[in-house]
């Protein structure tokens, strides 16, 4: 698929079909996301892949944590979020809200369903070891650009999951991750459910004249 089309195409997935990705296929994946730059070429990712059973049972203990501690989706903001930025959340609530499954909530949806992956049958972890500062995050950033991507392109949907980083010792000891790293980003892959409406729901970008200022 022609890259400025996968751009301009996708968008997360939240709905997955019961059907496991091939490990060829994931291989390839991970070949293409970490062609991604990175500062120096340190490519100071380490990932993760956790599949079928093994996937499901870390999705387990991330959903007993999340309601023991009680934790949600938030924006990782130090203070209240300005005006312009709670229009950008609205406006996802928005287009999630009507095509969200049958009797859930919003709130239940997204942390139960972050937890969970959204049922995708594998999880993309990407840890970043402590000797970096949080600058190299630019670089995990790149990676998982180049991931969601390149999913996209492969026929397989994706959606970032920041929300399990809360549980990020949890995840260390169940996927015997080191102390020394720390969890950044998960990623859900699968194959996109067609007929989920979830998945039909486009968030949009606000124009660039909000967010760009040209000089000279
Ligand atoms: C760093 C990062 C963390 C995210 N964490 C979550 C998450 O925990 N749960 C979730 O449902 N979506 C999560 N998302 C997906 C965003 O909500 C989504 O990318 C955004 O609304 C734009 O929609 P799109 O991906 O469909 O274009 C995350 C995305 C990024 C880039």
């Amino acid at each position: 698929m022609e890259l400025i089309r996968a751009m301009e195409e996708r968008r997360s997935t939240r709905a997955f079909l019961d059907r496991p990705v091939e490990r060829e296929k994931l291989k390839r994946l991970l070949q293409l996301a970490t062609q991604a730059p990175s500062a120096i070429n340190l490519q100071p990712w380490e990932i993760t892949v956790v599949s079928g059973e093994e996937r499901e049972r870390l999705s387990r203990l991330l959903v007993k944590r999340m309601r023991e501690r009680n934790i949600s989706c938030a924006p990782g903001a130090k203070d209240p979020l300005p005006e312009v930025f709670l229009e950008r959340q609205r406006g996802l609530l928005d287009v999630l809200l009507p095509n969200l499954p049958a009797q859930s909530s919003f709130e239940d949806f997204i942390n139960e369903g972050s937890c969970n992956f959204y049922g995708a049958p594998s999880a993309i972890i990407i840890a970043i070891d402590e000797v970096f500062s949080s600058v190299r995050l630019t670089d995990i950033g790149i990676l998982l650009g180049y991931l969601v991507l390149a999913a996209h392109a492969m026929g397989l949907g994706t959606c970032p999951i920041g929300l399990i980083t809360a549980f990020e010792d949890d995840i260390r000891e169940v996927l015997s991750i080191p102390d020394q790293k720390h969890v950044v980003i998960g990623v859900g892959v699968g194959y996109p459910d067609p007929d989920a409406p979830i998945n039909r729901s486009r968030s949009e970008r606000v124009p660039l004249g909000k967010v760009v200022k040209w000089r000279g």
